[in-house]
């Protein structure tokens, strides 16, 4: 893999999607994803963040190939995906995966944790049953699971550990991009930051790159490289996450920004572990996320 950081792992261009059933919010038209595109550097993150129905999903399912474009270019590792054979992507899915945002429905409710995270090394790996197990209990320890837990099943465990299951399932084929798509939206406020510092961590020890789709700009802020903004299937802006916040140009993005509640430094208890104000924003943001679903 490479680490080099001016190397894109990911280039996207034209990225089209239409649903035969659907009608786009605002559009009237059938496009979910309309021309998308963009590129991420190695051991970086890029976040897509938009409202509900933006088209965020659907372009990480599509680059996954969980959906089929209908038109586009997708560039992974300096391979055309599209153009891949059946068995080819197959070995490739072992370098991308995905977390999802609901971790009970990502996760078999009759395998047991263990054996969860030891099943996609029996399709990508070479190593004996027992070498699996030893893999999974080693992957499952790093992201905070005891090894007393492995043989539990997935309902005896709570929403943060699940995701952390997850994580540990889609690590262990060694990735190089993992597409997250809301991976904290599901979970409890104070477990939000701990599963996100999971994954940077991660990320650091293994140079992935990430990209990570969320309806709120606050919480991508505090670590993705790039934030490309989307609106109605289409990229509105894109720009490293700094100048994003300093020098948004587009109004859909100032409107975005001008939602984003700003912390209070003077309630006190709202602080998160490390002293910044992380689970301030997400508290106060996560409504929104919320509100964006229920309509
Ligand atoms: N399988 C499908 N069939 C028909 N329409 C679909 C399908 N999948 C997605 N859509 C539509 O495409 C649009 C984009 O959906 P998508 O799930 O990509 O949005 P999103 O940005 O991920 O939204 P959310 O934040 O709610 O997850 C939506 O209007 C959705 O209704
Ligand atoms: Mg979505």
């Amino acid at each position: 893999m490479a680490s080099d950081t001016t190397t894109a792992i990911l280039t996207v261009e034209g990225l089209r999607k239409s649903f035969e059933h659907h009608r786009g919010k605002g559009t009237g038209r059938p496009t979910a994803v309309d021309g998308v595109g963009f590129s991420l550097r190695a051991g970086q993150t890029l976040a897509i963040v938009g409202e509900s129905g933006a088209g965020k999903s659907t372009t990480g399912r599509m680059i996954l190939r969980l959906i089929e474009p209908d038109a586009g270019t997708i560039h992974f590792d300096g391979v055309d995906i599209r153009s891949l054979r059946a068995h080819e992507l197959r070995r490739m899915r072992a370098r991308m995966q995905m977390i999802f945002q609901d971790p009970y429905s990502s996760l078999n409710p009759k395998v047991t944790v263990g054996a969860a995270v030891a099943e996609p090394l029996r399709f990508h790996t070479d190593l004996s049953r027992r070498e699996r197990a030893e893999e999974a209990l080693r992957l499952l320890e790093r992201v905070g699971i005891r090894p007393d837990q492995i043989d539990r099943f997935p309902y005896e465990m709570s929403g943060g550990q699940l995701q952390r299951i997850a994580i540990a399932r889609a690590l262990a084929t060694k990735p190089y991009l993992v597409v997250c798509d809301e991976p904290t939206a599901s979970l409890d406020v104070s477990i939000q930051a701990q599963v996100i510092n999971l994954l940077l961590e991660l990320q650091a020890e293994r140079g992935m790159s990430y990209l990570f789709i969320s309806h709120n700009l606050s919480l991508v802020r505090t670590f993705a490289d790039h934030i490309a903004v989307m609106r109605n299937g289409q990229i509105v802006e894109a720009k490293p996450a700094d100048e994003l916040f300093d020098n948004p140009t587009h109004p859909y993005t100032r409107q975005l920004l001008s939602a984003v509640p700003v912390p209070d430094p003077h309630v006190p208890g709202l602080l998160a572990p490390d002293g910044t104000h992380e689970e301030t924003h997400m508290q106060a943001t996560g409504s929104v996320a919320a509100r964006d679903r229920d309509r």
